[in-house]
């Protein structure tokens, strides 16, 4: 019997397709969509322990194979989160794993013990690379923060703990490292890129926020390096994600050292394609003969060079 089911340390998933923070809402937005009970988990939008109005608009811009945005943040806060779609949330036929942000440790420390007392969450993904507020990437560029916040969130709550890093680092390998030694289940790979797009008549930025975060197709070949090198290099499952639109992404992905995707941007303009991927993807197991997806994952072979 094949099977789509993965296990990330302490984090067990139906299958390895999941949806991305900020890219799926707070799942309602989505229901008549996607086949819930087809896809491994969803990631919520960003929660911060108050609420956030995020930057002056615009927000977002289209750029050639991607989506640039400088959303900064915007949500109700943790409260109001657990008070008005948890309940929705956790009666979903899949997981959830609830992604977090804070200004240091202590508030993240406060968001993971109150999350945690909700038993049917399936984990906590740990924003440490929000490339649109000032202390976004704090932590996701410095190891030692990176550690220390991955451990005071493990000290306070029992639920499998993911953090999602950034790109916009000279390496990810040693925050990966450092986020694995505090005590990570998995890490999420890549974050945004951070951009500008310029109206140059007007000799202004294009977004509210000046900067943005680059997301779809034109990060796939960035995201597949960082994902390839954290894991020939750093011992922990990686959840890949940047610009995930076909089952042929996500294969490159496993094939790259991930062991679960998450799809982000295409959400936007192809909603369904979660719940179609998790399909394809039990579709290829068959034809390769595959009992388990986590014979796909790290598979690449860079000693085989095209070159005459
Ligand atoms: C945002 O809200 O600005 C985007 C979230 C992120 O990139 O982490």
């Amino acid at each position: 019997m094949n099977s789509l089911a993965v296990t990330l340390n302490r984090l067990q998933l139906r299958n390895p397709i999941l949806v991305a923070s900020g890219t799926f809402g707070y799942a309602r937005e989505m229901q008549a969509y996607v086949d819930f009970g087809r896809i491994g988990a969803v990631v919520p939008k960003t929660i911060t322990p108050e609420p956030r109005i995020g930057n002056n608009p615009p927000r977002t811009v289209e750029t050639a194979s991607g989506l640039l945005n400088s959303i900064g943040l915007d949500n109700d806060g943790l409260e109001q989160f657990v008070a008005k779609h948890l309940e929705y949330l956790l009666g979903l036929d899949t997981k959830v794993i609830a992604n977090i942000a804070g200004k240091d440790t202590t508030e993240f420390q406060r968001m993971a013990a109150r999350l945690g007392e909700f038993e049917g969450l399936a984990g906590l993904e740990l924003n440490l690379s929000c490339p649109n507020v000032s202390h976004g990437v704090d932590f996701g560029s410095d190891p030692e923060k990176t550690h220390a916040v991955v451990k005071a969130v493990r000290e306070v709550c029992d639920l499998p703990v993911i953090a999602k890093l950034t790109p916009n680092v000279t390496s990810v390998v040693p925050i990966a490292q450092a986020a694995a030694d505090g005590g990570a289940d998995a890490i999420t790979l890549i974050n945004t890129l951070k951009g500008i797009a310029i109206d140059w008549r007007r000799r202004k930025p294009r977004l509210g926020g000046v900067t943005g975060g680059l997301s779809g197709p034109a990060i796939k070949p960035v995201a597949l390096r960082i994902v390839w090198e954290v894991a020939t290099a750093v011992d922990v499952p990686i959840i890949g994600v940047g610009g995930i639109e076909s089952i042929d992404d996500v294969m490159e992905f496993l094939v790259a050292g991930a062991s679960a995707v998450q799809i982000g941007t295409a959400n936007f303009y192809n909603p369904g394609l979660s719940s179609q991927l998790a399909e394809q993807l039990a579709e290829i197991m068959k034809t390769e003969s595959c009992q388990s997806v986590s014979e796909f994952v790290g598979t690449l072979n860079t000693k085989t060079s095209s070159c005459p």
